[in-house]
């Protein structure tokens, strides 16, 4: 069976980290997050994979090239204008050879997908989309089912008053080709709110196949943040890398940390990283290769991407800092700051409240205290 998976989507909500990477080949972990969607489809059999890309394709391809290195066969369609989720399919159609799945690409989660293709196969469906129960569904598509499990409405992104169930679109689709029929060609399509309601409108059988599979949308950056929890947590399948130095503290090669700091679990440290005296890393952190840290610094619960400097005695708590970011010393960045790739921090800045700097920004020392 093929999978389509959606990944042309510019990830405004995960600005400004989005804005030099797209949202799926953001590192997760120790590696780009498609790469996890990718497994999972092998994990069921799947190996043929179109890519539907818009926004900066040319780094799914420098970095999956034609996928046989992960074991799977990869094409690439991109659009010149973004095509919306339907659309993105109905762009890939001539691809297609009978039963599909689509994935949106920003779901982490361990879905059963081989039951999801015996279900869709059982009820005799055209459209079978898994479904995840979540605390506040407002910010996604709430799909209620009836007794058998049809699908009774499609309700996106609701206020509270509209909320009719806690079941949403999980993001995962079993597809029947003919259901492309009516949809126009070369212009901006939803599934969620254009053919999806209209085939339920024709009769068409539809059905939600609820499931209790990790799953998250890593779509902002508190979500982005949690799915590294998660994934140190082992709610969700992943091989770490590196030497186990004590429980649940994974570190690469070549990385130096000074006797006297302290490192407490789940947390991995990349390869070639350095990390001076004193310092505490206080779990639920992945820091990623090359490194440098310096002394007396504390880093807890944060993602910090390759090649960053921390400065002495500086903090970075429940924060994320992209790729080669420079922080001073004394810097306090906390509470869901991102700091975007190549920034520099000067010493004694505060950075706070998901306050976001932009990529290449240059902060004089002492000027935010936010
Ligand atoms: N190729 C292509 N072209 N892909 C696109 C486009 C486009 O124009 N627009 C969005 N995508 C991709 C995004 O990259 C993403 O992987 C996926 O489609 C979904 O887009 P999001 O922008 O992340 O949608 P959402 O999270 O607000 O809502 C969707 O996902 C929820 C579950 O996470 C909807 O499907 C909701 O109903 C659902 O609950
Ligand atoms: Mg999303």
């Amino acid at each position: 069976m093929q999978a389509v998976i959606l990944v042309g989507g510019q990830g405004t909500r995960l600005r400004p980290l989005t804005l030099t990477v797209p949202k799926p080949m953001l590192p997760l972990m120790d590696r780009p997050f498609l790469v996890f969607q990718i497994e999972l489809c092998k994990r069921h059999g799947i190996r043929d994979i179109i890519l539907s890309t818009a926004y900066l394709p040319e780094v799914f391809e420098e970095y999956f090239g034609d996928g046989s290195r992960l074991g799977v066969r990869l094409t690439y369609v991109t659009e010149d204008e973004p095509l919306d989720t339907c659309g993105a399919v109905k762009n890939v159609e001539r691809y297609l050879e009978g039963t599909f799945l689509v994935f949106n690409g920003d779901v982490l989660t361990d879905l059963d997908l081989t039951a999801l293709v015996a279900y869709h196969r059982q009820k005799g469906s055209k459209v079978t989309i898994s479904l995840t129960r979540v605390e506040d569904p407002t910010a996604y598509g709430l799909v209620p089912l009836d007794r058998q499990g049809r699908i009774r409405e499609f309700v996106e992104k609701p206020s509270w008053d509209r909320v009719v169930t806690d079941l949403i679109n999980a993001g995962t689709y079993v597809l029947e080709p003919e259901i492309l029929q009516e949809v126009p060609e070369g212009e901006p399509y939803s599934f969620e709110r254009q053919l999806f309601p209209q085939l339920l409108k024709s009769g068409v059988p539809m059905y939600g196949f609820p499931s209790d599979a990790y799953w998250l949308d890593i779509g902002t950056p508190g979500k982005y943040l949690q799915a590294h929890y998660d994934i140190l947590a082992r709610k969700v399948p992943y091989e770490f890398q590196g030497e186990e130095i004590k429980p649940s503290v994974w570190v690469g090669e070549e990385t130096e940390i000074s006797p006297e700091a302290t490192i407490f679990g789940p947390t991995v440290i990349g390869r070639g990283c350095r990390i001076g005296a004193h310092t505490r890393i206080s779990g639920n952190c992945v820091i990623g290769p090359r490194c440098h840290i310096g002394e007396g610094v504390h880093i807890e619960g944060s993602v910090v991407h390759a090649n960053c400097r921390i400065g002495d005695e500086s903090q970075v708590l429940g924060s994320i800092l992209a790729r080669g970011v420079e922080v001073g010393r004394r810097v306090h960045i906390s509470d869901g700051a991102v700091v975007g790739s190549g920034s520099r921090i000067g010493d004694d800045n505060e950075l706070r409240k998901g306050i976001r700097v932009w990529p290449e920004t240059d902060l004089a020392p002492s000027t935010l205290r936010f």
